[in-house]
């Protein structure tokens, strides 16, 4: 079966983005695919803004909880943190020895967090993409479900894997799979809703544009009703045009299973304020279940640490024989 591994990192609230760019994806490919899902908390601590280590805890654990209540299914998954096994940062480090400096040094990614940062930005911050392909590596993974921004680091895990497998293994059996990275639909790009020019984002200036997977209908109403729209008056989609009517009838889209074209023909001549109504209600439907779900997961931590301490166990099953084989094969002296 086609094993698929993606990450998400706990570095701030998930919004509606990270639920129709990534997690419905997530959910869907369990169908068909055998997936690892993880929390990745081992590359949340390399960005660059000073982190508190008591908000990365909550953050680590409200993020897998999150995952679980959009319907990660942990029967059919594994789901699991990045720093509950050892393995990761153990293949990055085998990995560094294979891997250029100036491979890394033009990573669009690292050129980006690291601008103004002059030479005190972290080794860690540099090494990002190294510890990603180990990430994917270990599992074998032959699909990696990810946004466009993150092309570059799939591309050098495949070139990682290959070159380790070149160098150290035989042709017939390699060690490591190489992955392909699987982009979701351009249309699951969800903009912010003051400035639908640019992604919904967790590092946006203002949280009035982004809708939390756990703000309450009161919260969503108001952010869908002050959504910046324009002054025409029509509703139709065009994302140059019209980026904010067209970002709104992409998101009533997603929430209700029907295509912009039909929608944006029920509603046109109706005005923008009734609109974001149905729009908001819309999002307060399909958010309702999952938000239903969090609060009853959230009552009982209990459960999902032991959710978490299963999905490190069988993620272990996985990557320590990999690992095991990649220290054989570069000639480290077993152990015993
Ligand atoms: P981030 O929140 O930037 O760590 O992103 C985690 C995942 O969510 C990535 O795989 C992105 O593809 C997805 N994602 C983040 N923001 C958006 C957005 N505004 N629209 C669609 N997908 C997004
Ligand atoms: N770098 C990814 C992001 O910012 C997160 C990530 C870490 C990841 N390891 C991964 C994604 C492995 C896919 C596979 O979105």
């Amino acid at each position: 079966m086609t094993r698929v591994f993606s990450g998400m990192q706990p570095s701030g609230d998930a919004h509606l983005g990270n639920l129709l760019g990534a997690w419905v994806n997530w959910v869907s490919m369990q169908e068909d695919r055998d997936c690892v899902y993880c929390v990745v908390d081992l590359h949340a601590i390399t960005s660059p803004a000073e982190h508190d280590p008591a908000t990365l805890r909550d953050r680590t654990i409200e993020l897998a909880t999150g995952m679980l209540a959009v319907g990660v299914d942990p029967e059919r998954s594994i789901l699991f943190v990045q720093s509950h096994l050892h393995e990761h940062a153990e293949c990055t480090w085998l990995f560094n020895c294979v891997t250029g400096f100036g491979e890394l040094r033009k990573m669009p990614q690292f050129k980006e967090k690291s601008a103004g940062q002059g030479e005190s930005v972290s080794v860690g911050l540099f090494d990002y993409p190294v510890l990603q392909a180990a990430d994917i590596l270990l599992y074998h993974a032959d699909e990696v479900p990810v946004g466009e921004d993150q092309r570059h680091h799939i591309e050098l895990a495949r070139d990682i894997g290959q070159r380790f497998n070149h160098r150290f293994a035989p042709a017939d059996d390699p060690v490591f799979t190489l992955p392909k990275a699987i982009h979701p639909r351009a249309a699951a790009r969800v903009m912010d809703l003051q400035d639908p020019t640019v992604k919904m984002s967790k590092s946006a200036a203002s949280e009035k544009g982004i809708i939390y997977v756990l703000d309450e209908p009161k919260r969503i109403e108001k952010k869908i009703k002050s959504a910046v729209t324009d002054s025409a008056g029509d509703i139709r989609h065009d994302r140059e045009a019209k980026p904010g009517v067209s970002n709104l009838l992409e998101i009533l889209s997603a929430a209700t299973g029907r295509g912009v074209e039909e929608l944006a023909a029920d509603h046109d001549g109706g005005g923008y304020g009734a609109f974001k109504g149905a729009v908001a209600e819309a999002v307060i439907e399909m958010l309702r279940p999952t938000q239903a779900r969090y609060a009853e997961l959230a009552d009982d931590p209990g459960e999902v640490a032991r959710i978490l301490a299963d999905g490190a166990d069988r993620a272990r099953a996985v990557a320590a024989p990999t690992l095991a084989r990649a220290k054989d094969a570069i000639g480290l002296l077993p152990a015993r």
